[in-house]
């Protein structure tokens, strides 16, 4: 069976910018990248930016912090950079591992692989430079939903450490390095460097461009359908569903299969396609809010206080618990007064729900932008 992968529309002008940007002085503290859930973060950086910063004689190590969330972020990265440095050293790693050895030397250096960021073994900022001196070329660090590095010490300790390797290869003899990071909301990349204690303090922080207009061209000639929407209200239609490509696909398809053998009128396609698109996403609302309702109280309302305060969300001050009783009450139930313990208790369930996100020091944010917008237009449907 012939498995198809998903088509890429390919962003060369954006990928381009990207990389003068990080080749520039103005990302040697790093560069931070934040976008929406599900709009296309991981897709750019990998179909486009790095094998872009690859054409252009960069060594890229790549990281995904969510790919399995029960592996440490820093083990992640660790060994993100020892696969690196397992492909990338050809012929010395090969004869090294033949040999059964783990150590081989490279421009001087001893290098340990198994050793890389254990705790008495060679340090991140040792390996990646004598990487970089071995094979003469910059490298970048690419942390998918960087964030994460923050929920464990040692994943913070790793960013001291890759901040260390930055610092240690700004010299005019080196290759240089790069990290460039991404998360999936801006609020939670800011912590990473709007923070005095954190690695990568002030370092940039930009919107990477939601997929536009051009995206949506390219989809319309992509689709197979016999009569297609118009390009205007497929952006109506890419709007309502917050950019996400999925939806969107989701939409097209099953408008290809309501069977019509008579031509449609243009306006009564675009029609039909934006009340399809209107459907789904209803449908995924009221199921997400059919959930919070089903939630245990204290949760749904921790949840909406979230949501109502964004950043802004303190968990257990005075005025928190006077917010809770409020909704607890607005939402019909008779409670006692919410303690420290019982929010804490409800922050950890929704945390384990993946629905919000600790970023330590008593900063929580939902996780998905949608369902802070949806459960806003819920409560302000009700006052
Ligand atoms: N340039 C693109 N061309 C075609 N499809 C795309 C493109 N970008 C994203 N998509 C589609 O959108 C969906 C989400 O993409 P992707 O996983 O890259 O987003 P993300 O922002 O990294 O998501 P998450 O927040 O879960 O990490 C995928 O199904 C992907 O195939
Ligand atoms: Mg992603």
């Amino acid at each position: 069976m012939q498995i198809a992968n998903d088509p890429v529309f390919h962003r060369a002008d954006l990928a381009q910018y990207f990389v003068d940007y990080i080749k520039s002085p103005d990302a040697s503290s790093g560069l931070f990248l934040a976008a929406p859930r599900r709009t296309g973060k991981t897709t750019f950086i990998k179909e486009d930016l790095m094998p872009l910063l690859r054409d252009q004689g960069a060594t890229v190590i790549y990281a995904d912090l969510w790919e399995d969330k029960a592996i440490n972020p820093s083990q992640v990265i660790v060994n993100a950079i020892r696969a690196a440095m397992s492909a990338n050293e050809g012929l010395i790693t090969r004869t090294a591992k033949g040999a059964g050895l783990t150590k081989f030397k490279v421009a001087g250096f001893e290098v340990d692989l198994a050793a890389i960021g254990a705790h008495d073994g060679i340090s991140l900022a040792r390996a990646l430079e004598s990487f970089a001196l071995a094979t003469r070329k910059a490298i970048v660090m690419v942390i998918d939903e960087a964030q994460h590095a923050q929920t464990s010490e040692e994943g913070r300790q790793t960013l001291f450490a890759l901040k260390a390797a930055r610092d240690a290869m700004k010299g005019a003899g080196s290759p240089g390095f790069r990290l460039v990071a991404t998360g999936s909301n801006s609020s939670k990349l800011a912590t990473l460097v709007n923070a005095k204690d954190q690695a990568f303090y002030m370092a940039p922080l930009e919107d990477l461009e939601l997929l536009g207009m051009d995206y949506l061209a390219w989809v319309l000639q992509m689709s197979a359908l016999r009569q297609k929407p118009t390009l205007s209200a497929l952006r109506q239609g890419f709007e309502m569903c917050c950019h996400r490509p999925e939806p969107l696909r989701a939409v097209l398809r099953e408008l290809g299969r309501v069977r019509s053998d008579a031509a449609v009128a243009p306006d009564a396609l675009d029609a039909r396609f934006l009340a399809l698109m209107r459907q789904n996403l209803q449908a995924a609302r009221d199921s997400f809010l059919q959930g919070v309702h089903g939630m245990a109280a204290l949760d749904a309302c921790v949840l909406r206080r979230m949501a109502l305060l964004g950043k802004d969300f303190t968990p257990f001050d005075a005025a928190a618990l006077a917010h809770y009783r409020q909704l607890l009450e607005a939402d019909g139930s008779t409670p006692e007064l919410p303690t420290q313990s019982s929010v804490q208790s409800a922050l950890l369930r929704l945390q384990k729900e993946g629905l919000v996100w600790n970023a330590g020091r008593g900063v929580w944010l939902i996780e998905d932008t949608q369902h802070s917008e949806w459960i806003r237009a819920s409560l302000s449907a009700q006052t």
